[in-house]
């Protein structure tokens, strides 16, 4: 009996202490901050998975900083009720809503056909949109979903949009990836999870992915004034783990400790305008400065390897 008094008097006082000093947890969890005030009237963004969490913050503070946003998502119905929510912060926001399913090559060329036709220029590509840990499924197009949408998607739209951005140039792309990708390697002999599929394990694949991708296309483009860096947000409370119940709990109960979406926007928004980046490229950022990479994220071989099997699955040749 006691020992279950001193228990709930323990996680009382626990409790109380993570009330009282909760702000400050907070303002810790937020982590670094854009301070750049880089204007960007006059440029024009596209940013994928923007109607929640990371990308729609990134949206809205692009916008601010008067751009034309361009907001890619795959539900244009959550699209323009993001775009609506960020026109009430800013009314002035140049914002619009375009449809783009990163699990469907279909739905990216029509896409990237209809954006060359009508947009003239692209100053940056933040590759954003991303599903976790989803039970085992496929694109239209029969990859598995994660390392489908996470980075073959991307992949697919960078390749499609790479002339508009060198014709922009100076232009920006920001890869969307995670520290997960320390816990990944890429599965070469069986890359679409068709022979195992462990959902946790093929988010980091992803997310690797990303890092490699980043740091291949950056070294393909020296010299052209597209810069290309990889991110990672931070934890963040968002929809992301709606596919794990042990994430989603996870998340539930560490909320404090968790960045909101937009404090986990801030490394995109860096990479996107920071004036002392201008020339780095195929670097990573965590909380607006430069990140540790896995060693297997370093790997020029894998990164060359990986964009090779990307581009035979998805049926294209990159021109250098
Ligand atoms: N949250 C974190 O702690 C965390 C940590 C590290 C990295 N990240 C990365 O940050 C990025 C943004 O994540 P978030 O936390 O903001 O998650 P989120 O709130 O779930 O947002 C993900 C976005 O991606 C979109 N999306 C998913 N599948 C798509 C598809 N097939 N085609 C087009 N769009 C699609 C979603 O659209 P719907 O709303 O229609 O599903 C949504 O807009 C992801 O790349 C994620 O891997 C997040």
């Amino acid at each position: 009996m006691m020992v279950l008094v001193l228990i709930v008097a323990g996680l009382g006082v626990v409790a109380l202490l993570m009330v009282l000093f909760a702000p400050h947890i907070r303002k810790y969890s937020a982590g670094g901050a854009c301070m750049s005030m880089t204007r960007l009237d006059g440029k024009t963004v596209l940013i994928t998975g923007a109607n929640t969490g990371i990308g729609k913050e990134t949206a809205l503070d692009l916008a601010i900083r008067g751009a034309r946003v361009i907001m890619a998502c795959r539900d244009v119905e959550k699209g323009e009720a993001a775009a609506a929510s960020i026109r009430r912060i800013y009314s002035k926001a140049n914002v619009e809503v375009r449809e783009l399913d990163l699990a469907d090559t279909s739905s990216i060329r029509a896409f990237a056909q209809r954006f060359l036709r009508e947009v003239n220029h692209l100053h940056i590509l933040i590759n954003n949109a991303g599903v976790m840990m989803c039970p085992y499924m496929k694109t239209k197009d029969g990859f598995e979903m994660q390392l489908g949408v996470n980075h073959l998607g991307h992949f697919l739209l960078t390749y499609l949009l790479i002339g508009l951005l060198k014709r922009s140039a100076p232009a920006r792309i920001v890869v969307v990836s995670s520290l997960a990708h320390n816990f990944g390697w890429i599965r070469f002999h069986d890359l679409l999870s068709q022979g195992s599929y462990n959902s946790g394990l093929a988010y980091c694949q992803s997310k690797l992915a990303n890092v490699l991708f980043a740091r291949e296309l950056a070294r393909r483009l020296k010299g052209s004034s597209v810069t290309v860096n990889s991110v990672h947000p931070g934890s963040v409370c968002s929809d992301l783990v709606r596919h794990s119940t042990i994430m989603s709990l996870l998340f539930s109960l560490f909320s404090l400790f968790l960045k909101s979406p937009r404090d986990g926007a801030q490394t995109s928004i860096y990479c996107a305008v920071a004036e002392e980046l201008h020339s780095l490229t195929g670097k990573h950022f965590s909380d607006c400065a430069p990140a540790f990479v896995a060693p297997q994220g370093r790997k020029e071989e894998t990164a060359t390897k990986l964009w090779d099997a990307s581009s035979e699955l998805l049926g294209i040749v990159w021109d250098d």
